[in-house]
């Protein structure tokens, strides 16, 4: 089968290519490689990916109109897996305009493209920071998100509705998965398993927001991949019974732990997996931030018979290891 994947040189997009590579599909690509972060560890994720024959890398930025409609006319993909946005929640307080151009131009583009070349899936990367200050738990897809507190949530919500109106107008199924904490080799360095992990390495103090009162549902990245890879299988149809009433071929999916840690038992990993303790300077909750995520996957188990399990002890121990790797390659 022919794929697009969106935010290949991305962590979560370079897994799934390699998955779906792995699995023999032919798969492009598609990165703008922006400097958000570190683009040597762009490049190290790519070249995973460069090896597989069926692979192409198309460097373009999803905003880009004309490009990503000549794209979609010229490869005619059967399914397409968007992964691509601008990621991290404080980051939206200082550059909020490359989340309009990324998360919410970049959503039209492929929804567009969907819409004319009769796409037969759309897969799309939703947060879990959707659910805001949500105080009921676990967070259940069933829930009202209606209150995001960063414009980056802000984006997410946005492209679950933007969805459903393509769904609904054109019956394209589309199915957005909302992603809890990501973490595992090959991390992001804007995240805080790749910021601890260097600071406790080298000797520096971390900064413990809200005074550790926080909760994470941690999910380790293989987790990840296999709740992409089985999901889009699973196409939504039309006419599916849905209790909000509509009848668009539109499903939305937590992928999450299911297994919520405080981050006083997340750092107590890190340190273990680092062998050395961390020098702890407790701050005050950061704007945008929420104090508690929490899975409730019933539904992703229920449509492909499998929840993510990876302990955050097993999976930061890889995490480290990967991190000292890398650090030797830059
Ligand atoms: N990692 C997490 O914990 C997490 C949690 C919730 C949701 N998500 C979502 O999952 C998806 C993947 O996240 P990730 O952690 O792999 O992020 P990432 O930043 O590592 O990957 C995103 C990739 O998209 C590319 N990109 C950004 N804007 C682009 C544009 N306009 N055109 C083309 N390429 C563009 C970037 O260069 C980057 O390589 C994102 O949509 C993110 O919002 C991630």
């Amino acid at each position: 089968m022919k794929f697009l994947v969106t935010g290949a040189a991305g962590f979560i997009g370079m897994y799934v290519c390699k998955r779906l590579l792995e699995q023999g599909h032919y798969v492009v690509g598609l990165d703008n490689l922006n400097t958000y972060y570190l683009p040597k560890l762009k490049q190290h994720r790519l070249d995973q990916l460069f090896p597989y024959d069926n692979f192409t890398f198309i460097k373009k930025d999803l905003a880009d109109r004309d490009a990503i409609a000549a794209l979609f006319k010229e490869e005619q993909f059967q399914r397409v897996i968007h992964l691509a946005a601008q990621a991290g929640v404080r980051y939206s307080l200082e550059a909020p305009f490359d989340y309009v151009d990324s998360n919410l131009v970049g959503m039209m583009t492929i929804l567009e493209g969907c819409r004319h070349n009769k796409v037969e899936h759309l897969v799309y990367a939703s947060s879990s920071s959707v659910y805001g200050m949500n105080t009921k738990v676990p967070f259940s897809e069933s829930d009202t998100v209606d209150h995001p507190v960063s414009l980056y949530a802000a984006t997410k919500k946005s492209n679950e509705l933007m969805a459903h109106s393509y769904s609904h107008l054109y019956g394209i199924p589309t199915t957005g998965l909302r992603f809890f904490t990501v973490y595992g080799p090959g991390g992001r360095p804007d995240m805080a398993p790749w910021l601890f992990t260097e600071a406790i390495l080298n000797d520096r103090p971390i900064k413990v927001f809200n005074q550790g009162k926080m909760m994470r549902d941690f999910t380790y990245i293989d987790d990840i991949v296999e709740g992409v890879i089985r999901i889009q299988e699973v196409i939504p149809e039309l006419n599916e019974s849905n209790e909000t009433g509509s009848t668009a071929p539109y499903k939305i999916f937590n992928i999450g732990n299911n297994q919520p840690i405080q981050l006083s038992e997340f750092i107590e990993a890190i340190e273990s997996a680092c062998g050395k303790q961390a020098e702890k300077i407790l701050m005050d909750m950061q704007p945008g931030d929420v104090p508690k995520t929490y899975a409730d996957t019933a539904q992703l188990e229920t449509a492909v018979g499998y929840k993510p399990s990876t302990t955050i002890q097993e999976g930061m121990v890889k995490f480290v290891e990967w991190y000292k790797t890398f650090q030797k390659e830059l």
